[in-house]
């Protein structure tokens, strides 16, 4: 069979599906020895949305799903492919890409989930990417998708204050114009993975006649520094990485769209890069690390504050466990159709 191989992609929307619940630094203040001022200037966060217990990472995806459809106006009945991107599923199977499916309505779309850490998005717009150009499908739904709050030792004040719970959505849909999603560069370092990560809750625990871990064995463990020096040379590196494969310069990026784990390592890594403040999308001061959902919820509230103006060449850049890294080039020139409907 010959495929029509070389089909562009654009992005035709986003999403985003976060809990109510904003857990501030002072609340924290009450679990741990910490204060406000030590979080934020050493993060930049002031608070995070945390789910309640009746609260899922299939439901913060499909609020985000449905978000991303309305943004693209784009029925869900023509979704061909659903990619979630977690690291936090609800169950090891079904999928949360397979629930997404069911609770949306798109009977036709195959759907399943990856797992890149927080680099996740970026991973799976670029599987989402390749799936159009082969022409194989038309339109895809990624989302990344992170509940670390379940994760977390709430009495550990090196790690609890950092993330937050949420959902970000993008729709790729096969181009009839000029291909505006310029280029994508992945990257991975296992010998890294010890520096992150959330150990004994796969196959390696439990095993038969083994005494079970203890529950604080079973939660996030980080090397801050280590991740910290990793992130402030890998995110310049990926975004000069993919500028090169889509053939632009630094200088022609217009916004820099980077995974929101900490102030410092995003205003480090765009001054290595000769960006702009305002050229830099945060909002790591109200939502924390999201993980997987990061890049398109920070995204999603750019364009809510109305600091993205379309068309602009954006720099999305992920960084997390694994180790992984990477960053996706995109001309972004989408409207949210239910403005433009107003
Ligand atoms: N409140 C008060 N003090 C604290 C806290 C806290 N919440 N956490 C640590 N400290 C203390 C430490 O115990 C240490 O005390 P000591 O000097 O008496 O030993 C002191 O503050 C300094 O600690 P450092 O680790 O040196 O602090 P640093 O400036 O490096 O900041 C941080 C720590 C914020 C964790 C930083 O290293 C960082 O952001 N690293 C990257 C983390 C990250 O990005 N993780 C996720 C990426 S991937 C993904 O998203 C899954």
């Amino acid at each position: 069979m010959n495929l029509p191989v070389g089909v562009g992609a654009k992005v035709i929307g986003v999403g985003a599906g976060v809990p109510a619940a904003v857990v501030t630094n002072a609340d924290l203040e009450k679990l741990v020895d910490t204060s406000d001022e030590w979080i934020t200037s050493r993060t930049g966060i002031q608070e995070r949305r945390i789910v309640s217990e009746n609260e899922t990472t299939s439901g913060l995806a499909i609020e985000a799903a449905k978000d991303a459809l309305a943004f693209a106006g784009v029925d869900p009945s023509i979704l061909d492919l659903i990619i979630v991107a977690t690291s936090t599923p609800d169950n090891l199977y079904p999928s949360t890409a397979c629930m997404v499916q069911a609770a949306i309505g798109a009977p036709r779309a195959a759907a399943f989930d990856m797992e890149a850490a927080c680099t996740g998005i970026i991973y799976a717009l670029s599987v989402g990417q390749q799936f159009i150009a082969t022409g194989t499908y038309k339109t895809v739904l990624v989302v990344g998708v992170d509940i670390h709050s379940r994760f977390l030792n709430w009495e550990d004040r090196n790690t609890c204050i950092l993330f937050g719970d949420g959902a970000g959505a993008f729709i790729l849909q096969a181009s009839d114009g000029e291909n505006e999603m310029l280029a994508t560069y992945l990257r991975a370092d296992g010998k890294g993975g010890h520096l992150l990560h959330i150990p004994n809750t796969g196959t390696s625990y439990p095993h038969a006649g083994t005494t079970p871990p203890k529950k604080a064995d079973r939660f996030l463990q980080m090397n801050g520094r280590a991740i910290y020096e990793f992130a402030v040379h890998a995110v310049p590196e990926a975004v000069r990485a993919a500028a090169a494969k889509a053939g632009i310069r630094i200088e022609d990026i217009d916004y820099l769209v980077p995974h929101q784990a900490n102030k410092r390592i995003i205003n480090s890594a765009a001054e290595r890069l000769g960006m702009r403040p305002e050229q830099v999308i945060s909002n790591v001061d109200h939502f924390g690390n999201t993980s997987a959902a990061s890049i398109p919820l920070a995204f999603w509230s750019a364009l809510k504050r109305k600091q993205v103006t379309a068309p602009a060449i954006l720099a999305l850049v992920g960084f997390g466990g694994g180790l992984t890294w990477g960053a996706a080039i995109i001309r972004w020139t989408a409207k949210d159709t239910r403005i433009s409907r107003e």
